[in-house]
């Protein structure tokens, strides 16, 4: 199926009160996890890749392409709605690669940028991505951020609403990732959401607007962010850690002479990732149930692909 673009997905999310998870994949196995949660929920879903925490040499050297080409692979054998972002891209050019590698939606990491700048460099963005029918995330505002010593909101700032206005006017963008009190990477504690300022955000903005941090955003305010404009939550570190517990209990669980030959890569049961992807699954079809997208796969997709 070809892939559904991002502003159409997140439109009807809009106006049916529901909102899209994209779940942050690595590799295969985790994107794998992904759809398979998206098609037993029969769900529309954004899938992709992100390139924060990924080295910057090998993104460069091919690796845009690469999980550029991976995403394709899968989202077209796909049999619920997918679109594919290449998300919070280091630079404006690993951004347009994302395009030529055949995302259908890209972003840039500005919340560090000066305002001026990030307009200037998203705006060029949305230039090239509009003309090769591609989607823009746009960012304004940085959300804390969490270490190993707690979280860090020395760089961290709110999103002012007028200026989000600007910024989407602007640029041109198609949603909004937007900084309300969510905290990027924490996985202990709830973020504590400031509604009044996401309130006044959507008053004056009108595109979707995007959650980043999704891992620590309160249960109880998900449905109130929904009512606001929010069409999109982003999920990330939460998927790692039941990744990593999952495969760190298939491995404990292998005895001496281990048969490796089924252990990687048969992708059989007995393949060592295959819980891991197993409890990624479940994690994914629990958000999202949580985000109200389960059973609302509308098959965009196949209408597409009959013109
Ligand atoms: P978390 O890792 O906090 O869930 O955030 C993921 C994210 O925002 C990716 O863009």
């Amino acid at each position: 199926m070809p892939l559904v673009p991002l502003q159409r997905i997140l439109g009807s999310a809009r106006s049916d009160g529901y909102a899209l998870g994209y779940f942050e994949a690595w590799d295969t196995c985790s994107l794998e996890a992904v759809l398979t949660a998206a098609e037993e929920e029969s769900a529309p879903v954004i899938l992709g890749f992100g390139a924060m925490m990924v080295d910057g040499t090998w993104l460069d050297g091919g690796g845009i392409e690469i999980l550029g080409a991976i995403g394709r692979s899968y989202a077209e054998r796909s049999s619920v709605d997918v679109a594919l972002i290449f998300n919070e891209a280091h630079t404006l050019d690993q951004a347009l690669r994302g395009i030529d590698a055949g995302f259908n939606a890209v972003m840039i990491d500005t919340h560090s940028w000066r305002t001026e700048d990030a307009i200037v460099a998203v705006r060029e963005l949305c230039r090239a991505a509009h003309q090769s029918g591609v989607a823009v995330e746009g960012e304004l505002g940085s959300p804390a951020e969490a270490t190993a010593s707690g979280v860090d909101h020395s760089h961290a700032s709110l999103t002012d609403p007028d200026e989000a206005a600007r910024f989407v006017e602007e640029t041109g963008v198609d949603c909004l990732a937007v900084s309300v009190g969510n905290v990027h990477i924490m996985m202990d504690q709830e973020a504590s959401i400031d509604l009044e300022r996401l309130r006044s955000i959507h008053e004056r903005v009108d595109v979707p607007l995007v959650i980043h941090g999704g891992t620590s955003f309160p249960r109880a305010a998900v449905a109130p962010a929904i009512a606001l404009g929010v069409a999109k939550f982003n999920v990330g570190t939460v998927l790692k850690h039941v990744f990593w517990d999952g495969l760190e209990s298939s491995v404990r669980s292998v005895g001496a002479n281990p048969d490796v030959h089924q252990l990687l890569g048969s992708h059989k049961q007995s393949d060592v990732m295959r819980i891991a992807q197993q409890r990624m699954t479940t994690k994914v079809r629990s958000l999202i149930r949580q985000y109200g997208g389960s059973g609302r796969q509308v098959m965009v997709a196949a209408e597409l692909s009959a013109r």
